[in-house]
């Protein structure tokens, strides 16, 4: 028991050798473990890496395991076949008991970490902490980001519910954009052409055991890393970092105004990760668990799949761009922009590490932000999904039917029967998936109005089978008369009929 003599407190271990200490010393002395744990949890840091700035690393290390417990106890019910996952979910939400908390915990617990993570990365930025000698924490650390995206990911398709359904989808058609081997990528990925049984099984596989085992792994690397090279000095403007230099002063300033990690370093981080748990028990028996919505069914197209949050931006992007900026930017973009990310220190490895003096720093963070947060917004928003509750709840503008004749009503009836709203806006409430109808009449002739409602075409179902003849003179009445009082509207003559051949001697207006 050489450690007594180094132990900083050996009076009070000698004062109460308790059975329980003493079968610590009794392991102790075989394992040899605290001769080696113990100087390398003791050894010093520098005092002003005490902050609350430095604790959301050990709050995201904290996330991580609360996955691994409530991942394993998931396990223990969740069926990964296509058949059954559905029903093991809706067991466990409805009758294991407490069946609903571990998925909630695990779905609150995967948030807190993702969220946790980009705080820790942002700090880890704007404090300089990745350069020199630390630029191999860096890279792990970005890999670390990755593969809990990873997790996040292929997690949500653990549900195999609609949602699950389409974001594999979608995951797909990227995978089949790759040229030459698309086909080969999307077969990998699926199992299969299509998504099928053996898809989940792939993804559990992918979400239990290699993404984790990679996880748990490049950890370790990490802490590794961290307490090895030590924890990084708060950054002082004018404190350069140069290569010849800072370990030097990196030691005499551990030297000089230094503190043991343990336990004087972690106290905060222990404070913090307790007010996290509290949160994360708070969210998931308040919010509860997400989903599973609707079973997975290629047929069920009346249905507003959405990814889950940290995806919503990708979504977004998706929905947005134009078709033929999609290829390459959805290739090639990321890659290079994980890349940048991961040499950051390769190239900006020394000087200073102060936010307060590297401005471009804090740009590129905001500008970052805003574009992600104002993706997001339009995520949740989803303007480009049809809009399934604008038919129900919102009346037709009462200065589009006054006045009107009553086959023109008849049409305002139909328009809000075949829930033409949910695409539709009137009056600016309703979807916004196509044009708003408002002033349709001075774009449209009756013609190409009668042909858009039968035909359908760009993106609008067609409604010929499902409107009778009389229906649809009544709708396109009611149609004809959407334009501004003083607008007259549009005539065949006014514009080229594009897709519908107009018939001849029948002209727009009323
Ligand atoms: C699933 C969503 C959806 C539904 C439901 C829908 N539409 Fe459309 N509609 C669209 C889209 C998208 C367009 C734009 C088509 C294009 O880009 O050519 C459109 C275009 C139109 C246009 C031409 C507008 C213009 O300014 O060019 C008319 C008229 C129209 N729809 C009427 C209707 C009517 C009437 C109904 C109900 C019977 C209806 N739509 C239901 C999606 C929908």
């Amino acid at each position: 028991m050489d450690r007594k003599e180094e132990n900083p407190e050996p009076v009070e271990q000698a004062a109460a050798p308790g059975r329980l200490a003493r079968i610590g010393a009794w392991f102790d002395l075989r394992l040899r473990i605290s001769d080696q744990i113990w100087p390398e949890l003791a050894h010093h840091v520098p005092r002003s890496s005490a902050s609350f700035w430095y604790v959301f690393g050990s709050a995201t290390l904290l996330c991580f395991m609360v996955q691994l417990v409530t991942g394993m106890c998931l396990g223990l019910v969740y069926s990964p076949s296509a058949a059954e996952s559905w029903a093991s979910l809706e067991y466990l939400n409805y009758q294991q008991p407490l069946g609903w908390f571990m998925r909630s915990l695990h779905y609150w617990g995967s948030n807190f970490m993702v969220a946790l993570m980009t705080i820790h990365v942002v700090q880890v930025f704007l404090f300089g902490a990745y350069k020199y000698p630390r630029e191999l924490t860096w890279v792990v650390g970005c890999f670390l980001f990755l593969l809990t995206l990873a997790m996040a990911f292929t997690g949500q398709v653990m549900r195999f519910d609609q949602d699950a359904y389409w974001g594999l989808g979608i995951g797909a058609s990227i995978a089949g954009r790759f040229p030459f081997v698309g086909g080969i990528v999307v077969d990998l990925m699926l199992g299969g052409p299509i998504i099928g049984a053996p898809t989940l099984s792939r993804f559990f596989t992918l979400h239990v055991f290699l993404v984790p085992a990679l996880l748990l792994l490049l950890i370790a690397v990490h802490l590794w890393l961290v307490l090895k090279v030590g924890i990084n000095e708060w950054p002082m403007p004018g404190r350069l970092v140069t290569r010849e230099r800072y370990l030097e002063e990196y030691h005499q300033l551990v030297a000089e105004d230094g503190e043991p990690f343990v336990p004087n370093g972690v106290q905060k981080d222990l404070v913090f990760s307790g007010l996290v748990m509290v949160a994360l028990v708070s969210c998931a028996a308040v919010l509860g668990p997400a989903g599973p919505n609707g079973p997975p069914d290629p047929t069920l197209i009346d249905t507003v799949p959405r990814p889950d949050f940290w995806f919503l931006s990708l979504f977004a992007v998706f929905a947005l761009l134009p078709a033929y900026l999609e290829t390459p930017l959805i290739l090639i973009a990321p890659p290079i922009l994980f890349l940048l990310a991961a040499l950051l220190p390769f190239y900006s490895g020394t000087g200073e590490k102060s936010w307060k003096v590297r401005p471009g720093a804090w740009i590129l963070v905001v500008t970052v932000f805003v574009c992600l947060g104002t993706l997001t917004w339009l995520g949740i928003r989803s303007p480009w999904s049809p809009d399934m509750a604008a038919w129900s709840g919102t009346p037709t503008p009462v200065a589009m039917v006054r006045g009107r004749t009553p086959l023109e009503l008849q049409g305002a009836l139909i328009v809000q029967s075949k829930q033409c709203r949910t695409c539709h806006s009137l009056g600016g409430e309703g979807g916004e998936r196509g044009p708003a109808l408002d002033d349709v009449a001075t774009r449209l002739t009756q013609d190409q109005l009668i042909h858009q409602v039968l035909q359908g075409g760009g993106n609008m179902p067609a409604y010929g089978k499902n409107l009778s003849p009389a229906q649809v003179k009544a709708l396109v009445a009611f149609l004809g008369t959407m334009h501004p009082p003083g607008q007259l509207p549009a005539r065949d003559a006014s514009r080229v009929a594009s897709s519908a051949a107009p018939v001849a001697g029948v002209s727009g207006g009323r």
